[in-house]
């Protein structure tokens, strides 16, 4: 059911509306200052947005929504406390459902209604709902941070992409997402029958926690995969895992990141850290990568 929602076309049908997030988000933030925690001025805001959006859930109800993630985003919390979140956010888009059945819109959740009302239980809903907020909006947020970061730290490769052309952003994006190391590894899976990998004995019924980290990097895969270079042809990489379970919501973060990069570097053109590079905390803990904040100036 959900697989129909992430094709290009859809995601494409999209692209005006993030547009205008976009632009929106700069806004607010020039006009704040001169300097902001891209983090959590711009790129988590930007990500749950976009998510948003793709459910169909309209703007003013996103205040809620927008403290429940702010917790999401402090991984220094304990464990119970990140929980207690999770529990509040499936409450939370359970008293979106009934308004979605009465007046199916145009997101996803609307779609889903209007094509198998029947078929879906309010629970599955809330389900999806959930998965695609929780599991979308923290890995795009981070995405688009470290891939800041990486192209203040090659500003060469920084002027291509803020030209905005289409090809340098293509390349751009796709090594970006290969480079970084977001999410270290795909979700398990289990052998079904027994193999031997590189020598190592893999038994029917094992647990194999892949590192696309370091597949990523492996320079039998790719030639000079330690250097960052946005230029590089577009070639294969595991930033979205792999086979019938890769990443469902690819599309729409490659659209995310392809408008961001250029809109960014645009608007501030001086863009730069505020904070020496050492003191720059990268995430220690949970699924995504990232750092805890960016301060950068203009
Ligand atoms: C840069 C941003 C993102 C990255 C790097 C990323 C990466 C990944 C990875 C590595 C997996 C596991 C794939 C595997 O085990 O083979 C995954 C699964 C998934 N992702 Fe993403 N993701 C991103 C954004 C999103 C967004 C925006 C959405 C939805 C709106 C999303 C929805 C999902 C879903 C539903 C799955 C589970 C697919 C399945 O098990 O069949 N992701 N993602």
């Amino acid at each position: 059911m959900l697989t129909r929602e992430f094709t290009v076309k859809r995601i494409q049908a999209l692209r005006p509306r993030l547009e205008e997030i976009v632009a929106a988000q700069l806004d607010g933030m020039e006009q704040a200052g001169q300097s902001a925690d891209l983090i959590r001025q711009f790129t988590f805001p930007i990500a749950s947005f976009a998510i948003w959006e793709l459910l169909g859930i309209p703007c003013e109800e996103r205040a809620e929504f927008q403290r429940l993630s702010e917790v999401m985003l402090d991984a220094s919390l304990p464990m119970e406390r990140r929980m207690k979140n999770y529990h509040e956010t499936l409450t939370y888009i359970s008293t979106l459902i009934p308004g979605h059945r009465e007046n199916p819109g145009d997101g996803i959740l609307g779609r889903l209604i209007r094509e198998h009302a029947d078929n879906i239980s309010d629970q599955e809903l809330i389900g999806v709902g959930c998965f695609l907020l929780v599991g979308g909006h923290e890995a795009t947020a981070h995405a688009l941070g470290l891939g800041t970061l990486l192209l203040l730290q090659h500003p060469e490769q920084l002027a291509d992409v803020r030209e905005g052309e289409e090809d340098v952003l293509r390349t751009a994006v796709e090594e970006i997402l290969r480079y970084q190391a977001l999410i270290h590894t795909a979700t398990p899976r289990w052998a079904t029958r027994d193999l031997t990998l590189s020598g190592q004995v893999i038994k029917a019924g094992d647990m194999i926690v892949t590192s696309l980290a370091s597949a990523n990097h492996d320079q039998g895969f790719l030639q000079d995969a330690d250097t960052f270079n946005v230029k590089r042809p577009v070639s294969r990489h595991l930033a979205f895992g792999y086979g019938i379970h890769q990443c469902l919501g690819q599309q729409l973060a490659r659209a995310v990141l392809k408008i961001v990069f250029p809109a960014l570097l645009q608007r501030f053109p001086s863009l730069r850290l505020a904070a020496p590079e050492g003191d720059i905390r990268y995430r220690t803990q949970g699924f995504v990568g990232g750092v805890e904040s960016l301060p950068v100036a203009w």
